[in-house]
């Protein structure tokens, strides 16, 4: 086996070792493909699955999912994390509807084009749906490559990507003519999830570790050298919880920073502006009533989110909490860097509790609100 080229020792490796039966690998319709690579960008298969199937079962066909409203997708996505995948989703059918007449495009090349595509992703689609010779890059095969060529250095820069980017093409290149694409490319992220794990791989079992130039050198637990980690940042908000006649006020999160897109509770940075805001409501301050802390992680910081809750008296007209600019805790997914996205106003509105499932949520507001108002939301997924 070690004598063949390290595409074909992967590809054969897939086909005996890797992983089969994963819902997506019993098709070669480009719109299940691109969807299942889109969710699985950073998010594990295991978690992915009932998502993916829910998803198809809602919007079956790429035309179904452009002509959905943008809510219903972001609905669906909720609690799979980094929105920005959803609506790009989205945005991607229906430049698919307008622009390809309703075709997936045939290459990479031209898939790249397309919202929310990048180079990986486009030459995986390529490779799944129609066989096409192109290399991935994922974070996966950036491990393997790196140990395999021992590449010292952090794998995320733009200098070290461009040299993994001429390996991994080196690779085809290398590789007879009829290499299995499908297997090659299953296999490469097969090798990285199962035997070249971040820690504790399992050269033993690896089909690269006959010439696998880290395990020579006895550096596979030290390469990929980590990145330079910067300390967890922690941000503290309130969140309001503001009922009338069986409504909340919820607010529309700006496309820019978490959550972008989704419905969330008003918040505010600090106790005094949640009080300023409050006072300016048909009610007495005294009434509002803080509950238990929530603590969410992101990918660069943790979220602690106090709710606070506040009846109002009927009839719930129209209300304005006067927020001069998106509170700093909520405005980025860079938090230290808040200043460079744009205050925004968002949409809002009374949403009725009965119907919050229909309504694309974050998952830990999803989980605190389930809690609160488990009758109201008996059929809300809370995903
Ligand atoms: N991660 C990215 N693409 C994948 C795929 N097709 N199967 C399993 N994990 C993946």
């Amino acid at each position: 086996m070690s004598a063949a080229d390290p595409a074909s020792r992967i590809a054969a490796w897939q086909l005996q070792a890797g992983r089969h039966g994963l819902p997506w690998q019993r098709t070669r319709d480009p719109y299940r493909i691109w969807l299942s690579e889109i969710m699985l960008q950073q998010t594990q298969a295991a978690t992915v699955i009932p998502y993916y199937q829910r998803f198809l079962e809602r919007f079956p066909t790429v035309a179904a999912l452009a002509d959905a409203p943008a809510d219903a997708v972001l609905q669906a996505w909720a609690g799979l994390g980094y929105y920005a995948r959803a609506r790009n989703l989205h945005r991607c059918a229906q430049a698919i509807r307008d622009r390809h007449a309703g075709q997936f495009p045939r290459s990479a090349a031209e898939l790249e084009s397309l919202p929310g595509i990048g180079r990986s992703t486009a030459a995986a689609i390529a490779a799944f749906a129609y066989g096409e010779r192109a290399p991935i890059l994922d974070g996966n095969v950036r491990r393997v490559l790196a140990r395999y060529l021992a590449l010292e250095g952090d794998p995320g820069t733009t200098a070290m990507m461009r040299a993994l980017w001429t390996h991994a093409q080196a690779w085809l290149d290398r590789a007879p003519a009829d290499l299995d694409m499908q297997a090659y490319t299953q296999g490469q992220m097969d090798l990285g999830a199962t035997i070249c794990t971040r820690s504790r791989p399992d050269c033993p079992r690896c089909p690269l570790s006959a010439d696998c130039a880290a395990r020579r050198l006895g550096l596979q637990d030290a390469l990929p050298s980590p990145r330079a980690r910067r300390a967890q940042a922690r941000h503290h908000c309130w969140m309001l919880i503001l009922e009338c006649e069986g409504h909340l006020w919820l607010q529309r999160r700006p496309d820019a920073g978490i959550w972008g897109g989704l419905w969330a509770l008003p918040t505010f940075d600090d106790r005094p502006a949640l009080d300023a805001a409050c006072a300016r409501l048909p009610t007495a301050a005294e009434s509002l009533q803080a509950l238990a802390g929530v603590e969410h992680v992101f990918t660069h910081f943790r979220l602690l989110m106090q709710p606070a809750r506040l009846q109002l008296p009927g009839p719930c007209a129209g209300i304005r909490l006067a927020q001069d600019s998106e509170p700093a805790s909520l405005a980025t997914q860079r938090p230290r860097n808040p200043a460079v996205i744009p205050a925004q106003a968002g949409e809002s509105a009374w949403i009725p509790i009965a119907r919050l499932r229909e309504i694309g949520l974050p998952a830990p507001l999803s989980r605190l609100l389930l809690g609160l108002y488990p009758p109201a939301c008996d059929l809300f997924s809370g995903a």
